[in-house]
């Protein structure tokens, strides 16, 4: 979920009619955890200061306008908060579906990707269908097909960044959910990537531009590896032995960090 509050201070609230106390500054979504709830997210870690970018933990509370995110707000005392309204699973799944709309559908059945949280969240917010058609239907052009519908190159197509030797990064998976980055720079202090582009185009770019991992300031600590919700980056050996893509805890032997990271 979300990192734990170290306040003394107690405050007790209701999630889902379930009371539950917990210390002052916890998140809703770790205190709905507490209360034995489970709120859909793709972008909270108990390593990282929740950041808000994934919108899949939307709740509700009483006496408040809008749909805040669980992993950012915080709990406070007398709060009524609802996380399985018919309206806030509908939000997830119009969420989700833009996600998986310009996911490679390929790998959504992939093995390779049986521990990808993506398939596991569209699984668990109840996604059956994307409505937004692949180009040869005529509806938008993906970042992943190496020619548009007419046999055309694709001028979006991202090819795999297979530069480091021990992982991959497939720009075509990013939800742009800033996990790797935070997890280089807040976690690593490497500062080797960053976020780059908006909306439709927002993806994360080792180093600058026209760089690559291997000619980025990566030390190759695998600990954005960990952090990737999506598959978007994988370690190489995994693939080729065709194991879940998240089940190495390191990606490099001299390292000695990389493996503190974890994503759950
Ligand atoms: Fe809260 Fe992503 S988990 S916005």
């Amino acid at each position: 979920g979300t990192p734990a509050s170290k306040s003394t201070t107690m405050v007790t609230l209701t999630i889902d009619g379930e009371s539950v106390s917990v210390p002052e500054g916890t998140s809703l979504m770790r205190a709905a955890a507490e209360a034995g709830v489970d709120i859909p997210r793709l972008c909270a870690t108990d390593s990282l200061d929740a950041w808000g970018s994934c919108r899949m933990c939307l709740v509700e509370i009483d006496g408040r306008r809008g749909t805040p995110a669980s992993c950012t707000t915080p709990a406070a005392e007398g709060l009524v908060v609802h996380t399985q309204t018919p309206r806030l699973k509908q939000l997830r799944r119009g969420v989700m579906e833009l996600y998986v709309s310009d996911y490679p559908q390929e790998r959504m059945t992939s093995p390779s990707d049986g521990d990808c949280k993506l398939h596991a969240m569209a699984a668990q917010v109840g996604l059956r269908e994307v409505r937004y058609k692949a180009p040869e239907s005529g509806g938008m052009t993906t970042h992943y097909e190496p020619q548009t519908a007419d046999g055309k190159p694709n001028p979006q197509f991202l090819e795999v960044d297979t530069s480091n030797p021990y992982f991959q990064y497939d720009p075509a998976k990013c939800i742009a959910c800033d996990l790797c980055v935070r997890a280089c720079n807040d976690i690593q202090g490497t500062f080797a990537l960053s976020m780059n582009g908006r909306g439709w185009d927002a993806r994360m770019q080792p180093g600058m531009l026209d760089d690559n991992f291997l000619s980025s300031e990566c030390v190759s600590c695998g600990a954005c590896v960990q952090a990737c919700p999506t598959g978007s980056l994988t370690e190489k050996s995994v693939l080729e032995i065709g194991l879940p893509n998240r089940t190495v805890l390191t990606t490099c032997a001299y390292c000695g960090v990389g493996c503190t990271f974890k994503a759950e």
